[in-house]
């Protein structure tokens, strides 16, 4: 699976979208190291807090299938689904991802099919909380 095709995935993972407060539609595709695809959208709620992003989505789905090895993960989102740039993840997605990624784990962040960067997990949240922190 090559960067372009997640992020093709991720386009048509923007279109169920739930976000009837911001309008801002985010779709994601998460690749396993066994080459499956989870895909996530985001999903709002009335009371804003339960209000998740579509990283997340991708990452619980896949989490709750089994899956605990992830090689990369394209994103792309805008208002009224309409994608003029790319975005970087929210801090709680990225604290999310160093869960159960390494620091080479790659976030792809795309505008078009063709127009895309991509940077490691260890790019975007250095210095991290960890369960290295945690175990005994
Ligand atoms: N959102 C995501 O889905 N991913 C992010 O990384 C940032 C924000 C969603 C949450 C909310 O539904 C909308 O975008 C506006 O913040």
């Amino acid at each position: 699976m090559n960067n372009k095709e997640l992020v093709k995935i991720a386009f048509n993972a923007m279109q169920k979208a739930y976000a009837p407060y911001s309008n801002y539609k985010v779709g994601a595709a998460l690749l396993t190291e066994s080459n499956k695809v989870y895909t996530g959208c985001n999903i709002e709620n009335a009371a804003y807090g339960p209000t998740n992003c579509a990283e997340r989505t991708a990452f619980f789905k896949a989490i709750s299938e089994g899956e605990q090895s992830f090689s990369k993960i394209a994103i792309v989102g805008g208002k009224n689904g309409v994608v003029t740039d790319m975005f970087m993840p929210c801090g709680v997605c990225r604290q999310v991802m160093a869960e159960f990624c390494d620091g080479d784990f790659e976030i792809i962040v795309a505008k078009s099919q063709d127009d895309f960067k991509v940077f490691t997990l260890k790019e975007l949240l250095p210095f991290g909380f960890s369960k290295n922190n945690v175990k005994d």
